[in-house]
């Protein structure tokens, strides 16, 4: 049950510093700086032969995916392409041999990922999951795979599991580096930074009263634009679905950059915009495009590290997460935003566990 939570989505929100030491436990190992994985069912041979990653999946899991690109690339320098899953099972992209197709799904279930592992196993692709739901069908379609172990997920809302998806990847990532470039001094960094990682989530949750002020200020918005860049242009995409999916406020998420393309003609004075912009290698470049928002009298939310004066200097609020390294941002930042959605979704009187019109898994094309 919920325990003493309101709401399953809030329990599921709380549960993130264990459900990530849960993700972890087991698999990192000091003495070969490297992580395991019991079930990926990969021969040492398979495993090199491996040039190209397509990761396919839907709805929050996509945007995790969408992580997984930038961590592939960075740590394991592997080429990956992320797909929808009703897109791919309905094309026929050239794919080779040595391509291994990756689905990720919290609950192994959905119509769409499952028909699109289908395919790529019928066209004699190796095929892994990364799933929540043990024995569930794509785990058990699956060549091989990993699991969360973040325990069931109830409200519709994706959190935790996004979450751990996020981490799985990065040990993934770190895995694939170990057997190419990545030192064993780089591999042990990365330990080191997971290890600290559930600490560092219990902390950004810290900001949940902080955010349910922010979200008063709010919640009257009938439009928000989520905005980051490099590792949190996908959460800008995942905090947007997540207010849109509980309160139903219209919401996109946007690269920051991308902004004077288009979208910027939506700013005015009721459209608030929410910014990522955490210390890291793009913090200048996030910088001058909030300014550019503010410049137009749009309202900022930024998400920024703690203590940072400059951003306070430009944001209308500033919500503080503690500082970790870019690559585990992604878990880090997700925080907020999905406290915030919880917040603006009840100030609006919506349902948050069972949001209209959707269901937790989505068994149907
Ligand atoms: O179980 P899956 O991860 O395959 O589900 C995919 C999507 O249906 C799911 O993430 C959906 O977008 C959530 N409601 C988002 O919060």
């Amino acid at each position: 049950g919920r325990g003493a939570y309101p709401h399953y989505m809030l329990k599921e929100i709380y549960e993130q510093p264990e459900t990530l030491a849960n993700a972890m436990r087991g698999r990192l190992t000091e003495a070969d700086s490297t992580a395991h994985f019991g079930g990926l069912n990969l021969s040492a041979q398979q495993l090199r032969q491996i040039d190209r990653v397509v990761m396919t999946a839907c709805g929050t899991s996509y945007h995790a995916a969408m992580v997984g690109e930038y961590l592939f690339e960075e740590l394991a320098r592997l080429p990956v392409e992320v797909e929808y899953a009703s897109e791919l099972r309905y094309r026929n992209p050239p794919m080779d041999r040595n391509t291994v197709v990756l689905a990720l799904t919290q609950s192994g279930e959905t119509a769409d990922t499952l028909a699109a592992l289908r395919e790529s196993k019928r066209m004699g692709h190796t095929t892994l999951a990364i799933c929540n739901a043990v024995g569930s069908s794509i785990a058990r379609e699956a060549d091989g795979g990993v699991y969360l172990h973040a325990g069931a997920e109830i409200g519709v809302a994706s959190t935790k599991a996004f979450t751990s998806q996020v981490a799985v990847l990065t040990m993934l990532a770190l895995y694939l580096g170990r057997t190419r470039h990545l030192s064993s001094t780089q591999g042990q960094r990365i330990i080191d930074d997971l290890h600290a990682l559930p600490e560092a989530v219990r902390q950004a949750l810290r900001c949940h009263d902080h955010v349910k002020r922010v979200a008063a200020k709010y919640a009257h918005a009938k439009n928000v634009l989520y905005l980051g860049r490099q590792y949190l242009y996908p959460v800008a995409l995942e905090g947007a679905l997540k207010l849109k999916e509980i309160s139903y406020i219209h919401a996109e998420g946007y690269p920051a950059a991308e902004m004077k393309h288009g979208p910027i003609a939506l700013v005015d004075p009721n459209t608030p915009s929410v910014f990522l912009v955490p210390r890291g290698s793009v913090f200048d470049k996030v910088m001058s495009n909030m300014q550019e928002i503010k410049a137009r009298g749009g309202p900022v939310i930024a998400i920024a590290s703690a203590g940072d004066r400059e951003v306070a200097a430009v944001a209308d609020d500033v919500i503080a997460i503690p500082d970790v390294p870019e690559y585990l941002q992604p878990i880090v930042t997700a925080i907020p935003l999905q406290l915030l959605a919880y917040e603006v979704a009840l100030l609006c009187g919506c349902d948050v566990d069972k949001p209209r019109n959707l269901a937790k898994s989505v068994t149907v094309e």
